[in-house]
């Protein structure tokens, strides 16, 4: 199933968010301002990953999107990057039995050919393992890039039509990573930053946005509830005016 866009059909709003996305930001300087090395913030970040998946399962999230990579990282020293796809290992191997027992999808998006097949492999058999759980679905978004994602779809709709010579927003949503779930509701991203940093650049067109100074291993499910409560403040008009807005809810 593909989801319609928010430029082309104004989506259904509920006060909980339907679908979540975090840029996880902030580990490294929570580390050092400990004196510990940054790979001691990436580990303590993947227990946050962990409580903060706990909590949407509690509040009912149907999609919780998480940016765990980006197609930009590479550019960080050989060992940091060689210790985060040893994390990735790790983690992948610890909670997909827990996942899987508490009805979680997951899903790993991203280039991911530029990872070791032994990584590769274990993406697959999570996916396929917890396929058809509908909880909640955690999508984990690895050597992510949204300019990378766009070019993708854009390249398999162009394989799949090569006599067109112009495409629509609609014909080119289905080829994107993320087609199988809706467009976030509310973006989150800790560690202080005020930058999308080719996260998600397609879906994130009408997305409430959230900043907060909070490094990700600090972040915990009272930090979410903050980011949840501003986010019920917010009138999401999708172009309309607050008017309409009135109107259509005297109408219903
Ligand atoms: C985010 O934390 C995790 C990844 C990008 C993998 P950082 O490692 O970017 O932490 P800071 O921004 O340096 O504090
Ligand atoms: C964004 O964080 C990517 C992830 C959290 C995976 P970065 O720390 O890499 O972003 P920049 O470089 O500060 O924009
Ligand atoms: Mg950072």
């Amino acid at each position: 199933m593909t989801q319609s866009s928010s430029t082309q059909q104004v989506p259904v709003v509920s006060a909980v968010p339907n679908h979540i996305a975090i840029i996880m930001d902030g580990n490294g300087r929570w580390a050092t301002k400990r004196f510990l090395p940054r790979v001691a913030g990436h580990a303590k970040g993947v227990e946050t990953v962990r409580n903060i998946v706990e909590a949407c399962i509690d509040r009912g999230i149907g999609f919780l999107t998480l940016f765990a990579f980006s197609s930009e990282n590479w550019r960080r020293p050989a060992d940091e990057v060689s210790l985060l796809m040893r994390l990735f290992i790790t983690a992948l191997d610890r909670e997909v039995s827990r996942m899987h027992a508490n009805g979680i999808r997951l899903k790993v998006v991203g280039d991911l050919s530029r990872f070791e097949v032994k990584l590769q492999e274990m993406i697959s058999q999570a996916e396929r393992k917890t396929a058809e759980n509908t909880r909640l679905t955690v999508t984990i978004c690895a050597n992510y890039g949204g300019r990378w994602d766009v070019t993708q779809g854009f390249n398999k709709l162009l394989a799949l039509n090569p006599e067109a010579t112009a495409f629509s927003e609609d014909q080119l949503a289905p080829h994107l990573a993320m087609a199988y779930a809706p467009e976030p509701d509310l973006f989150i991203r800790t560690g202080g930053e005020q930058r999308i940093s080719n996260f998600l650049l397609w879906q994130l067109a009408y997305t409430e946005l959230y900043f907060t100074e909070t490094f990700w291993p600090d972040f915990d499910s009272k930090k979410l509830d903050d980011a949840i409560a501003s986010y019920q403040q917010r009138e999401r008009r999708f172009g309309r005016t607050s008017e309409q807005l009135l109107e259509n809810k005297k109408a219903s």
